[in-house]
């Protein structure tokens, strides 16, 4: 039976990886995958974490299965750092999830089952998960345009009643770019008027602008429109990326709508992994229970942000000085810890072969993975494979 089994897509971003790992220069720069690395290309565990976690360990308490929605104080913490007041959390219910990964999943099974014929529109470009994830659960997708706002809002007008539009709540992956406040409100205006349902997805929320900077646009559809579906990751702002957690957030309806909303989530769960793990949500809870520990974390978090924001800085700084002013202008006003380089596919491929520099073939890289020394170099790579060809 296995015979019959066509050769599967690979994962574009895993195969970069391994092609990245068997790579023998010493000099080569993995910017790649999505992950905060410090000056020492670690991904380090963040100091309340840390924390956290000897205290769970030294409490010692009973790994017994907690239930199909998680860890309970886990997801009343993310409501309300998500949502903030408690207007906004008592309209709304959260379950656990397996990472990000995991809500946006059960998010759209809650879709398909509500809204059968729904379509679900999604930037272009897009994380490269969302359509494998939205049409793995049955879903229609269609695109809107991200890096020009005015085309946009042109292709958000087109979304009508019953749809859903998933939206990157901050530091848009793969593109840095984040639509101005004006935007958000113009998109919350679009919503409202035309009747369909924002699904944000928020991966990367303290990263850009600041934690209650980079929820504001969420907290904006929370605050004007019925209901709102929320993917929320935890992996890169705790940094638990392999422990995989997360929350699906559901504002809307009446008490009796939001345990439905609830019972639905669990059983679209069950179906796939029943439980999430706890481990990460236990930390989660913990971390932000405890004032300490919640003002370490935030001040964590905050470095890191600005670590990144630095590197973006440095490095539009040295290609500006190479004579790239124009493409050093757009990498400027990018947000998070992605940008978009201004190359094309084969350019990106020229840079891997010639300077062992590797991101995506889209033109993304993880501005959060270059050691601070090392951005001079990427600049003059960057620089070498425009000399290919200008953008
Ligand atoms: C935009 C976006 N959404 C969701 C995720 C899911 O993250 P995770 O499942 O690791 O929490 C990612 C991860 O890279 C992402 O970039």
């Amino acid at each position: 039976m296995l015979e019959l089994l066509p050769a599967p897509p690979v994962d574009p971003l895993w195969d970069l990886t391994a092609e990245y790992a068997s790579d023998p220069r010493p000099e080569r720069l993995n910017l790649v995958l999505g992950v905060y690395r410090d000056q020492t290309g670690t991904t380090p565990v963040m100091t309340a974490v840390k924390e956290a976690e000897i205290r769970l360990a030294e409490r010692s308490g009973s790994k017994e299965y907690l239930g199909l929605s998680g860890n309970a104080a886990f997801n009343r913490a993310m409501l309300t750092m998500v949502l903030g007041g408690e207007d906004l959390t008592g309209r709304a219910t959260a379950v656990q999830t397996v990472a990000g990964t995991g809500a946006l999943r059960l998010l759209a099974d809650l879709v398909r089952q509500t809204r059968p014929g729904a379509t679900v529109w999604i930037s272009d470009p897009a994380y490269v998960n969302h359509r494998p994830i939205l049409e793995g659960a049955g879903l229609r997708v269609r695109t809107y345009g991200w890096l020009d706002p005015a085309r946009m809002l042109a292709d958000l007008r087109e979304a009508g009643r019953g749809d859903v539009v998933l939206l990157q709540g901050c530091c848009h992956n793969p593109t840095g770019v984040t639509p101005s406040a004006d935007a958000w409100e113009e998109i919350a205006g679009l919503a409202a008027a035309n009747g369909w349902v924002p699904f944000v997805d928020l991966a990367y929320h303290g990263l850009g602008d600041g934690l209650d900077a980079d929820l504001a646009p969420t907290r904006l559809l929370a605050e004007r429109l019925p209901e709102v579906l929320i993917a929320v990751s935890c992996s890169k702002n705790f940094g638990l990326y392999s422990d995989r957690t997360g929350c699906a957030i559901v504002l809307g309806g009446s008490a009796r709508t939001l345990r439905h909303v609830e019972t639905t989530l669990q059983n679209a769960a069950r179906t796939l992994y029943s439980m999430p793990p706890d481990h990460g949500a236990a930390v989660v809870a913990t971390v932000l229970a405890d004032q300490r520990l919640r003002t370490a974390w935030r001040t964590e978090l905050e470095m890191m942000r600005l670590r990144i924001t630095a590197h973006r800085a440095d490095l539009v700084a040295h290609l500006s000085a190479l004579g790239h002013e124009r493409q050093a202008s757009a990498l400027a006003r990018q947000k998070g810890m992605f940008s978009m380089l201004p190359l094309r596919p084969d350019q990106m491929a020229r840079m891997r072969r010639r300077s062992g520099i590797y991101g995506t073939t889209s033109g993304r890289i993880n501005i959060a993975g270059v050691p601070a020394h090392r951005i001079p170099f990427l600049a003059q790579g960057i620089a070498d494979a425009l000399a290919t060809g200008e953008v």
